[in-house]
This record gives structure tokens, C-alpha cells and sequence, in this order.
């Protein structure tokens, strides 16, 4: 019998760890969805349509078909039907575009699949599909960027805030609009589609293979227990990769027609088409302030485009009714259809729009009131969520906003316009507040404890890139107290039990329950062997009297003998026991909740402005989260610097250009469509101050990912009013507009 080593100085959680899957990542042999080849497979490129709106009159693929390696060009008919499916809206079942592929002849955006080439390279199938001839009765597709709502709904309101506006003595009342963003994630969606028998293994880019299967095997007709999704290493997604897109039934329904694995995967350009986007969104924002700063009306309109197809709704007042103390709030949503593919959800999806939005009115309020625009939130800080009549779960805004001036110098802007110089150049200071929903999905993993004194702990959700298999292993070894290397993460594949998906910011603070019920409940099965077994060294103990912490069984009373796991194990001559654990959602559980959840932060933004060669750049960013416990300072702040650079694209260059005639997205690449690079990107100065918020999990842990793009584009754009006396309510910027 040992002593316990000093496991507790093994402190994982909070500990700047490098990634546990970097070697694999830097030496090419993580596998992503595309990396798999397998036996007799071929190669599927789809045919997308070059008209945004009409139908398909014939599709002529006799030139194709001669072709070298073709092996089939498919259209509808030649597929067994692919099913409707009805979304549970529960993240368990859901699809982005609803209407499955070839279902009918009718276009409703440009890029949508006709046809699929099939052959035995990926450049034969390349060929076939250029060389495939489609003949459309086009109509005029509607990809009109000013929008006007078809419907609108009443999304949150208190007190009456027509009357509060009318009433005030200081009001704005602006419009914002901002392009729509195409997610760009490095990795383009891929489907691997293997038939063995009567049974279906998908190699996908998916931010839920849980959901990718359910959704699969109900479009298929399939039980689900004959569908696995395998997503081991994901290029990240952005949130297209949340639920299915119609190139994965594609190449399923291909490959059991063909009787041959198939592989399909998108080009750069096909990411532009039907894989969602963040939509156009057009925003009206009126707020009515009494002359010492506080909010007395708060109006906030928005419309989104969406397909044809879906009610895609872009929820820009996610953050609203929380974000400030006023009597008196109405957030309205509206959708506008547009020939374009469905939209869905972008990073921080709702909040971030929307933020860009109130948080640049917020400045416009602070000019034109003289108020210095971080006093007007703290004048605005509220003392509970009004719009839910509920405390805070914890709420550490004004921390953020004091701790960012002082890093900043805030103290040190003058607010005039133009009125900062260095070196020549003027400096625009602008800041901005953000937020960003807290919360967990209904989650479940298993732990298996091993002889050799390693463990498995595996659950079906996915690492996207923000280092799930990480944070994983930093519980599983802090609980047991040992050793990281002695974890085996295994995640990414639906045949394991139930894991939620990775999105919204929320698969951690989802994993800690499942994962210490896991661990909980293979402790208990370590202790009814242990006192079972004839060779245990704790044969003849009653299993009350015995607990199981940090790794070790131990005597709850009298002898202070313990074991760890693997000794008992050992000594039993078991190779393992193991155990199962799960957690429940609270994400859009219905009911009032007892606490409003949500992580919040401040950005404070210099640029740089020099307009005799128009020329802007963003020189300095500092941003500070309140998050909760941050269980690895590194990851997150990984996280949040990537979530800023993209804020600093949707402010300076992002916006997909839908050509007016041909409803084309025209500049459907890397050089035309532009994304924040290195060179446009300051040191990004990020700090976290550390309020553990154990209303969601023992940890204290809430999420970090989406909230850095949050507020980041209006602090970006009311740094260059600061600068130059521009107001800039179109996203993304156009130089000549400050010239
Ligand atoms: Mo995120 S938009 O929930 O992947």
C-alpha cells in the first residue's frame, strides 16, 4: 500500500497547456474528414447552378459521360429520395437547408447542386462536372441588399419604449448595415460516404456528429444505429459546420448507388454557395437618454436576409435586453428572402451583429451627450437582468471596463475629434462593450479506468479546433490526480456516447458534469470489485465504507489506507472498470431561469490614421473578458486573438457581393473576398479577470470562443470616428469614405 504521491500539486485546470494534439496537428498525421482514403473509392464533384433563380429545363451529360474515368453523372431521379426531415430545434436533429438535394427542378440560388460528376480521380470528376451542359428558364433572382422585412416579430419589450423615445431630451436614431460574412474556415466541408453492407460511415467536417447522424439517417431512411459520423480533427467551422448540408447526403445516396465509397469535397469557391453564410443584416437602432447619460428608451430593429428556402433568423438582439439598464426596450426581428443560399449561424451569431450595432449607438449617444463613452456604460450598468426580472449569475462588466481604460490609458483620450497625434499620424481611441450567452447542452461521456494506470475518457462531440481534446484530458487528470499523459481522449465519432455539439462557446462548460459522473461512476464500480474480489486488498470492507477520490480508493474511516486505481486493479487482476456520466442542458430550456447566464467584456481599440495616403491600421487592441474560470489561459487566449482578428475583417474588409443580374456570389475566393491577415493585426493585448460562475458547472467555467468577435467591429469603428469624424455604419469599411 502507497502513500497518495502529492497529487494535488497536479494542478491541470487553470494551466497554460499547449495543445495535446499539436504533434499531430504540426506533423501532418491528424486526420481531418478529406484525409481518408479508402479502398475503391471515387471522386464526386457536384454541378452548381449558374442561374440564382428558375428551373432546370434538360441537363445534357453525354460529353461528360465519355470522358476519361467517369463513372456517372447523377441527377434527380437517379438517386434513391432523399427524405424531408423535421428539425427538433433541440441539437439533435437539426439541418440547415431543409429541402433535400435534387428534390425538385426548381433553382433558388446560384451555385445550388443539379448534378454530381462521379469518377475515378478527383481532376476526371473536375473535368466531367465543368464538362456537364445544363440548360435553366432563368428569372430574375432578388439578391437586393436594402431590405425591407416580408414579416417582423416582436423579439423582447419592456415598458413602452415609443413613449420613453418621445419623451427623452437626447436621442439617436441611426441605421447600420453590415454585408454579409462568408465563413471561411481553412478546411472546406467534406463528406467520405462508405457503405459496409447496410451500414454507413461518414468521414465529415462536422461541429456535431450526434446530430450528423440522426439527420442522415432519417434523410436516408436508415436506423440510426446503421449511420456513424467520424469527425476526428476538424479545420474549424465557424458555426457552418453545426448541422448537415446537402454535399453529405449527396455523397451518401451516391456512393450506395454506385455500390463505391465516394469522397466529396468542396472547393473554395462552392464555400460561398451552399454551405450558409452570415446574411445581410440591416439594423435601426433608436435610444432616448436623459441628459446625465441614463438610457430611458432603447429600440432595436433588424432584418436579415434568408433563402428561399428557410426562416433563417439572425437573433441580433441576443445581447440587447441584458446589456443596459433601461426602463423602457423593444427588439423586433424581420426577414427578408433573398435568391441566396440558406444563411446560418456565424460566430457568435445574433450577439455580434447585433453588438455592432447598439454598441455604435452607444458612442453616437456618448458624442453627442459629451460624455465620456465609458462612463455612459457604467452610468448604464444594470443591477439585474431586467428583462428577465432575475439576478446575474455573475456579471463583471464594469470590471472589464475599469481594468481596460487602465491597460488602455483611456484616461489619457481627448475627445475631440482628430485631436490625437503620434508621429505624424492621427489616433482614433474607441471602445465597446460585448456579451455573449453562457450555457451547456444535455451532454454524456464515459471514463474507463486501466490496469496499466491510463484512461480513456471518450464522449461524441468534437474538437473544431479550440482544443476540446485538451480540456478533456486537463479534467480527467486533475480529478484523478495524474498525469495528462496518462489520458486517452477519444471524441469524434457518434458511436460513443451521447456529446453535445461544438458550438456556441458551450461544449466545455457542457463536458464537466458527464466527465465527473463518469469518473464518479467508475470509482463505484473500482469499489464493489474491490470489495468483491478475493485478492483485494480491501476484501472483507463493507463498499460504504470505502470512497474513491483523486484516482485513489480510500477508507472513509479508521486506517487512512488508500490505493490508487491501478493498484487495485492490478492486485485484482482486472484490466479495467468504467463508468458513464452526464450533464443537462440548459440552452433553450423553456421557463423563466433563476439566473441570467452570460459571459461579458470590453474591447478598447487605436487606430491609426493617415489621410494623405489613406491609409488606416489598427495599432493597438486591448480586451478583457469576464468568462468565468479560464481552464486553460492559453487556449482561450487562442481563442479570443482569432475571434478578434475576424472582428477586425468584418469591420475593414469582409462582405460577400451578390452580382445583381446573375444573384453570383463574384468574388468567391481568397483574393477577392478579404479576411484580416497577420500584417493588418496589432500584439493583441488580452486579459481575463477570473470570477469562477459555478451556476454552470463545479469548475466555474463558462465559455470563451465566440465573445471575442463580439463588440470588436464597433470598437474598431468608433476608434476611426474618433479619428477622423466618420461614422461608420456600414460594415465592412470603405476607405473612400473617410476621405
Ligand atoms: Mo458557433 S456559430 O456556435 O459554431
Amino acid at each position: 500500500m502507497s502513500e497518495p504521491q502529492a497529487a494535488s500539486s497536479i494542478g491541470y485546470i487553470g494551466k497554460a497547456l499547449a495543445r495535446v494534439d499539436g504533434p499531430l496537428k504540426v506533423t501532418g498525421t491528424a486526420r481531418y474528414a478529406s484525409d481518408h482514403n479508402v479502398p475503391n473509392m471515387l471522386y464526386a464533384v457536384p454541378v452548381g447552378a449558374t442561374i440564382a433563380k428558375g428551373k432546370v429545363t434538360a441537363i445534357d451529360s453525354s460529353r461528360a459521360r465519355q470522358m476519361p474515368g467517369v463513372r456517372a453523372i447523377l441527377r434527380r431521379g437517379d438517386l434513391a429520395p432523399i427524405a424531408y426531415i423535421t428539425p427538433d430545434f433541440g441539437n439533435s436533429l437539426m439541418v440547415d437547408e431543409p429541402r433535400p438535394p435534387f428534390d425538385d427542378d426548381v433553382v433558388r440560388y446560384y451555385g445550388q447542386y443539379v448534378a454530381l460528376a462521379v469518377a475515378d480521380t478527383f481532376e476526371e470528376a473536375k473535368a466531367a462536372a465543368d464538362a456537364v451542359a445544363v440548360t435553366y428558364a432563368p428569372e430574375t433572382p432578388n439578391v437586393d441588399p436594402h431590405l425591407v422585412a416580408d414579416k417582423t416579430k416582436v423579439m423582447s419589450e419592456r415598458g413602452d419604449a415609443a413613449e420613453g423615445y418621445a419623451a427623452a431630451p437626447v436621442t439617436i436614431d441611426t441605421l447600420y448595415g453590415i454585408a454579409p460574412e462568408t465563413h471561411n474556415p481553412i478546411e472546406t466541408h467534406a463528406t467520405v460516404a462508405v457503405w459496409d453492407g447496410d451500414t454507413l460511415t461518414l468521414y465529415e467536417t462536422s461541429q456535431g456528429v450526434i446530430n450528423h447522424r440522426n439527420v442522415l439517417a432519417d434523410m436516408l431512411g436508415l436506423p440510426r444505429d446503421k449511420v456513424r459520423v467520424i469527425a476526428k480533427f476538424i479545420g474549424s467551422g465557424f458555426g457552418s459546420k453545426l448541422w448537415p448540408w446537402s454535399q453529405s447526403p449527396l455523397a451518401a445516396a451516391a456512393a450506395m448507388k454506385l455500390g463505391r465509397p465516394i469522397k466529396l469535397v468542396l472547393s473554395r469557391p462552392m464555400m460561398f454557395h451552399a454551405v450558409g453564410h452570415r446574411p445581410r443584416i440591416e439594423q435601426r437602432v433608436r435610444l432616448g437618454a436623459r441628459k446625465d447619460g441614463r438610457l430611458t428608451s432603447l429600440q432595436q430593429d433588424y432584418v436579415n436576409t434568408t433563402s428561399i428556402l428557410d426562416d433563417y433568423e439572425e437573433n441580433c438582439g441576443e445581447a440587447t435586453p441584458h446589456m443596459y439598464s433601461v426602463p423602457n426596450l423593444r427588439v423586433t426581428s424581420g426577414l427578408a428572402k433573398r435568391n441566396i443560399g440558406t444563411p446560418t449561424a456565424m460566430r457568435g451569431p445574433g450577439a455580434v451583429p447585433g453588438l455592432f450595432a447598439t454598441e455604435s449607438a452607444m458612442d453616437e449617444l456618448a458624442v453627442k451627450l459629451g460624455i465620456d463613452p465609458v462612463q455612459l456604460r457604467l452610468i448604464n450598468e444594470p443591477e439585474l437582468d431586467e428583462s428577465l426580472g432575475v439576478p446575474f449569475s455573475s456579471r463583471h462588466l464594469k470590471e472589464c471596463l475599469t481594468f481596460g481604460a487602465d491597460k488602455f490609458g483611456w484616461s489619457k483620450r481627448t475627445p475631440q475629434v482628430g485631436s490625437m497625434t503620434r508621429d505624424g499620424m492621427t489616433l482614433g481611441w474607441g471602445m465597446a462593450t460585448c456579451s455573449w450567452i453562457a450555457a451547456k447542452f444535455d451532454c454524456s461521456a464515459s471514463v474507463e479506468l486501466r490496469d496499466d494506470g491510463t484512461v480513456r475518457v471518450a464522449s461524441a462531440s468534437q474538437d473544431i479546433g479550440t482544443g476540446t481534446y485538451t480540456v478533456m484530458a486537463q479534467m480527467v487528470a486533475q480529478t484523478l490526480g495524474i498525469a495528462i499523459e496518462r489520458v486517452e481522449v477519444v471524441i469524434g465519432d457518434s458511436s460513443l456516447p451521447s456529446g453535445a455539439i461544438s458550438g456556441g462557446s458551450m461544449l466545455t462548460a457542457s463536458l464537466v458534469a458527464p466527465i465527473e459522473g463518469a469518473i464518479a461512476a467508475a470509482g463505484k464500480a473500482l469499489v464493489s470489485a474491490a470489495v468483491a474480489g478475493q485478492s483485494s486488498p480491501f476484501s472483507g470492507v463493507k463498499a460504504d465504507e470505502l470512497g474513491f477520490s483523486r484516482g485513489r480508493i480510500e477508507a472513509k474511516n479508521g486506517n487512512r489506507r488508500t490505493m490508487a486505481f491501478d493498484e487495485v486493479l492490478r492486485a485484482l487482476k482486472i484490466k479495467t472498470v468504467s463508468g458513464e456520466g452526464s450533464g443537462e442542458g440548459t440552452f433553450g430550456v423553456e421557463g423563466k431561469p433563476k439566473l441570467s447566464s452570460h459571459s461579458f467584456g470590453a474591447h478598447f481599440v487605436e487606430v491609426s490614421w493617415q489621410p494623405e495616403i489613406a491609409r488606416l491600421r489598427v495599432s493597438r487592441v486591448v480586451s478583457v473578458f469576464d468568462a468565468g474560470r479560464i481552464l486553460n489561459p492559453l487556449m482561450a487566449r487562442n481563442q479570443i486573438e482569432g475571434a478578434i482578428v475576424m472582428g477586425i475583417g468584418m469591420a475593414l474588409f469582409e462582405g460577400t457581393d451578390y452580382e445583381a443580374g446573375s444573384g453570383k456570389p463574384v468574388n468567391a475566393n481568397f483574393a477577392d473576398y478579404v479576411v484580416a491577415t497577420n500584417a493588418d493585426v496589432p500584439e493583441l493585448d488580452v486579459h481575463f479577470i477570473e470570477y469562477p460562475d459555478f451556476n454552470l458547472n463545479t469548475l466555474g467555467a463558462r465559455g470563451v470562443g465566440e465573445i471575442g468577435l463580439a463588440g470588436t467591429a464597433a470598437a474598431l469603428t468608433n476608434a476611426v470616428y474618433h479619428a477622423t469624424g466618420v461614422r461608420v455604419r456600414e460594415l465592412p469599411l470603405r476607405i473612400e469614405h473617410l476621405l
